[in-house]
Formats: structure tokens, sequence, C-alpha cells
């Protein structure tokens, strides 16, 4: 039998959750679905020295260039840090003829129009459903109900370390320090989780939704961001005692021609459909002008659930072939600001 084959940038919380899934516990799964068998080729880290207990015929490199010496890679899945190089690498990766999947919601925000441009230019996949509410197939379901629906207003919490944080510190009164540093030990935090609890992460999926939705960003200097980082104890439980919770809460819609966004921590009454929306979980409503309120509700971060976005990702791939640029009105990359017909990431 054929094998697709992969390569992993990053083996950290979500490098480690595809690994395991891919060559432990979903191989058979995997198989069927793509009908080859999946097999990873090299592996890119950033510290050499560390254990990764992986198998020992796959390559483990600090040096991309390894990696894109090999003679054939199908698909790469980035899940490294930050902007840069991971920006850099997957054009690289792009331009060399292998599709991408990312988690990188930083880079995404910034540079996901340009790099979807990239993609189209080399009839290549560049998705991302694991950069947006974890293992949700949120971005999937935006896609196809575009294709039917205006989607009027999204109101989401789309962190979840912010929301174990809050969701802790009422039910169990825990102290905000030592919630942060389990969500840290859980691998729900981000490698610098300033962005988690400052509200930056969640404004980063938000700009990626306002791609999607709307085909442009707000003007970020006009969008209201404010964490959770100076939340009280006090002010969650006054909230309960008067029959609400206190949420961060991310809220995207359009006035006209502009995008209006905003992420701020929010009081939501037991009626409100992220009232019951806990833990790490993360929840997104959206108004539609057909269907009506839908609320999506699942795990927000982890190794699993990111791992399992990003495989998915993998199938769609795999089960597409190669991105027809003509066909789709609603995809992936209606990232392109302006085009008529965007292409599927
Ligand atoms: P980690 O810090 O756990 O892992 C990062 C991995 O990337 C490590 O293996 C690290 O190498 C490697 N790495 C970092 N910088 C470089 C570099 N410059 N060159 C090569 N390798 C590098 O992060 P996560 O796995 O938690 O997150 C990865 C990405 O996924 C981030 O963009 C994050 O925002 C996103 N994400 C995270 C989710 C989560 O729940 N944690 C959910 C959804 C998205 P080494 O092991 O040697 O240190
Ligand atoms: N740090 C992020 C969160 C990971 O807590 O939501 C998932 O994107």
């Amino acid at each position: 039998m054929s094998s697709l084959k992969v390569a992993l940038l990053g083996l950290g919380t979500v490098g480690k959750g595809v690994y395991e899934s891919i060559i432990q516990t979903h191989e058979k799964k995997l198989t069927e679905a793509v009908g080859k068998k999946v097999e990873i080729v090299g592996v890119l880290v950033k510290d050499h020295q560390k254990e990764r207990g992986i198998k020992k015929d796959i390559l483990v490199t600090t040096d991309v260039n390894q990696i894109l010496k090999l003679p054939h890679v199908d698909i790469v899945f980035e899940a490294i840090v930050g902007i840069e190089p991971a920006n850099t690498y997957i054009r690289q990766f792009l331009e060399k003829g292998s599709h991408v999947i990312s988690a990188n919601k930083q880079l995404l925000a910034y540079k996901g129009k340009e790099l979807a441009e990239v993609a189209n230019k080399y009839n290549r996949f560049l998705t991302f459903e694991a950069a947006v509410a974890g293992g949700i197939p949120l971005l999937r379901t935006i896609i196809q109900l575009l294709q039917v629906n205006g989607i009027t207003k999204l109101e989401g919490i789309l962190n979840g370390t912010s929301n174990y944080i809050l969701s802790k510190m009422r039910t169990e009164q825990s102290n905000f320090n030592e919630v942060l540093k389990e969500a840290q030990d859980l691998g729900y935090a981000e490698a610098d989780p300033s962005s988690d609890v400052l509200g930056t992460d969640a404004f980063y999926k938000l700009m990626i939704l306002s791609n999607l939705i709307y085909q442009k960003q707000p003007n970020w200097e006009n969008v209201n961001k404010v964490g959770v980082n100076e939340v009280s104890q006090a002010d969650i439980l006054i909230g309960e005692r008067l029959g609400f919770r206190l949420k961060l809460v991310a809220t995207l819609q359009k006035k006209e021609q502009d995008v209006l966004a905003e992420v701020r921590p929010v009081f939501v009454s037991n009626e409100h459909p992220l009232y019951n929306v806990e833990g790490v979980d993360n929840g997104i409503v959206l108004n539609t002008d057909l269907v009506g309120t839908l609320l999506l509700q699942g795990p927000g971060a982890g190794s699993l659930a990111t791992a399992s976005a990003m495989i998915e990702d993998l199938v769609y791939i795999s089960q597409k072939g190669t991105p027809n640029i003509q066909t789709p009105r609603f995809s992936y990359n209606s990232l392109v600001e302006g085009k008529e017909e965007p292409s599927i990431w």
C-alpha cells in the first residue's frame, strides 16, 4: 500500500497529540479514511536535547532544510509558536508542493491572507481548523453555513484557558495564579500565557473568523480587547449571587460596511447560550438569517482536541486531492479579500 507522507513542525502539546493519533491511537481509522497509510517522515523541533520517545526511523531535526530536502512530503502540520519562523517555513513548503495544516492563530491572524495567496498560487491547501476553537469543527461548519446563510453576529468563548480559570474561580474559589498554572500543566495555555489572560489569543481567533465570514478584518486599533487578568474572586461571586456567570466573550458583527469586534469579560444570565459553557470548553453562538441561532460547544484547547481538528484537515485534504479554485463560492480561502470566488485553503 502506498503511503501519505507527512511532516510535523513542532512536537509540543499539539504536535505530540498529532503524532500519537497518527502513529498509535487512530492509525487504523485514519488509513481507512485516507485510503493509504499515513507515514510521518520528519519532525522539526527547537531543542535537540529533549527526550522525544518517537520511532527511530523518523527524522528528527532542528534544521528545517533537512525536511525540505526530503524527496516528497504530501502534507505538513505546523504547530510551532509565533509568526516567525513559521511564516517562512509555511511559504517554503507550499512552494515546494506540500499542503499545509496550521494551528498557529497568531500567524494566521497576521499573515493568513498572504499565506492563502501563496497557497492559491501553488494550488495547495492551507487549512487551519485547529487554530480557532480547538476541537470544535467550527470553520468547516461556518463555510458550509455561508453557502446558504448570512451570519449576522457571532458571540464566542474562544479561549479555553480563560474559561477554565473563570470556571474554577467560581466553582472551587481557586486562586487565579494557581488555576493558570493548572491550565499550563494541562497543555491548554499558550507558551506565553499572557496571550490567554489578556484576551490576545481570543482576539487572534476573532480576526481569523472575521476574514472567513466577512472577508475582512476591522482596524485592529479599533477593537476593544480586555482579558481576564483583572477579574477578582469578588466579581465572580457577586455575579453568581445575582444569577450571572462571568465569561470572556468575543463578539463580531457587520454594521453597514464595517466589521465591529470586541473581546471582554461579560456577565451572562442563565438564559444566555454561553452560560453553561464551562471549563476548557469553547462555545460559539452564530446568529444567522436562515437557520436562526446555533450554539457550537466543545473542548477549546489541549493536545488531543487540537490534534483531532488537525487530523480532520488531513482527511479533508486527502479526500479532496487538490484545491479547485474555480468552484466553491465560500471556502477556507475567503481570507483573500475582494476575491469573488475564493479558493479552498
Ligand atoms: P508547545 O510550546 O507545547 O510546543 C511548541 C513546539 O514547537 C515544540 O516542540 C518546540 O520545540 C517547537 N518549536 C517552537 N519554536 C520553534 C522553532 N523556532 N523552530 C522549530 N521548532 C520550534 O506549544 P503547543 O503545542 O501548545 O502549541 C503549538 C501551536 O499550536 C501554537 O501556535 C499554539 O498557539 C497552537 N495551538 C495550541 C493549542 C493548545 O491547546 N496547546 C490549541 C490550538 C492551537 P521543542 O520541543 O524543541 O521545544
Ligand atoms: N491557549 C489556547 C486556549 C489554546 O486556551 O484557548 C487553544 O487555542
